[in-house]
């Protein structure tokens, strides 16, 4: 039988940590964490993940400003409004929410970002420093990630853990974290990709396996061993005609035919997703207290 992680009840528990955190920090004269979100254009994904931030910050108790522009905006305008927010000391971190228009550089502009304020973790200092294990913002799917295997007390050291994608956002970072020295971390990684031979093989070999490749129910019960913990990032929009917004998520593991060989997994919804969001909260308010930089 397996055990199902639930992103759920452990994010709102976070959630209610750092509310009370807060509420502790606003009580002896602190001012309330404060998070900007710069969001370009109207792309329903964005708009429903922007709204997401939006009322996390009100849960934690911290501020927030949302900050529109047009599709049509120039490259310079958003640039001079990160740089508007990397001055602004009210702000304590802040992300440009992604994808951006194509006629914009998306490496541009988060380079503009004050890694001292990029509570994404994209910055390329960001990135680098966690790559060599120093302080750092994680960005939030890794982060959270490594939340749920910490608060499940998943044991991690000489484990086969095979990450299926190699994004800059979730695959890489995660991979780095897993191999990492430290719990959770000594893993020894394998990182698969779209050019990989053999996938089928090397998964039957992992104790973990990290889905991270975008393609609904693509790990299927006959690529993983007994015992296995899933962890499943997949998160495909698929319409659908019962639910009231005509789409529902679907996962990069097939769940029913998973689970079962399982030892730990996590669901979608209500699994990583989740987790995502509260990273973004941990790394704003690690930013208020000015604990990395
Ligand atoms: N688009 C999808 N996920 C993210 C995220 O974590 N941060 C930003 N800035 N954009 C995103």
């Amino acid at each position: 039988m397996y055990t199902l992680i639930d992103g759920k009840a452990i994010s709102e528990q976070i959630k209610l940590e750092i509310a009370k955190e807060v509420k502790n920090m606003v009580a002896k004269g602190a001012k309330r964490p404060h998070l900007a979100v710069i969001i370009v254009g109207h792309d329903g994904g964005s708009e429903s993940y922007v709204a997401g931030k939006v009322k996390d910050c009100g849960d934690c108790g911290f501020t927030s400003t949302l900050i529109r522009f047009e599709e049509d905006v120039t490259e310079e305008t958003l640039l001079a409004e990160v740089d508007k927010l990397n001055k602004n000391q009210d702000v304590d971190g802040f992300i440009v929410q992604l994808p951006i228009p194509k006629h914009i550089s998306e490496e541009k502009v988060i380079e503009a970002i004050d890694y001292r304020k990029d509570v994404d973790g994209f910055h390329p200092v960001n990135v680098g420093r966690m790559t060599i294990g120093l302080p750092c913002y994680v960005s939030a799917t890794p982060a959270g990630i490594i939340e749920l295997l910490k608060r499940y007390e998943i044991p991690t050291a000489g484990k086969n853990c095979v990450v299926i994608g190699r994004s800059n956002i979730v695959g890489k970072p995660i991979a780095t974290l897993m191999m990492q020295k430290g719990y959770p971390g000594d893993a020894t990684v394998t990182v698969c990709h779209s050019r990989t031979k053999n996938l089928k093989e090397i998964c039957l070999q992992a104790d973990i396996i990290i889905a991270a490749l975008g393609q609904p129910e693509f790990l299927k019960g006959d690529m993983v061993k007994d015992g296995v913990t899933i962890i499943d990032v997949g998160t495909t929009r698929v319409p659908s005609t019962l639910t009231e917004s005509g789409f529902k998520l679907k996962g990069d593991v097939a769940f029913d035919e998973v689970a079962p060989k399982a030892s730990f997994i996590t669901p979608v919804p209500g699994g990583v997703g989740l987790m995502t969001r509260i990273a973004l909260m941990q790394n704003t308010l690690l930013a208020a207290k000015g604990e990395i930089y």
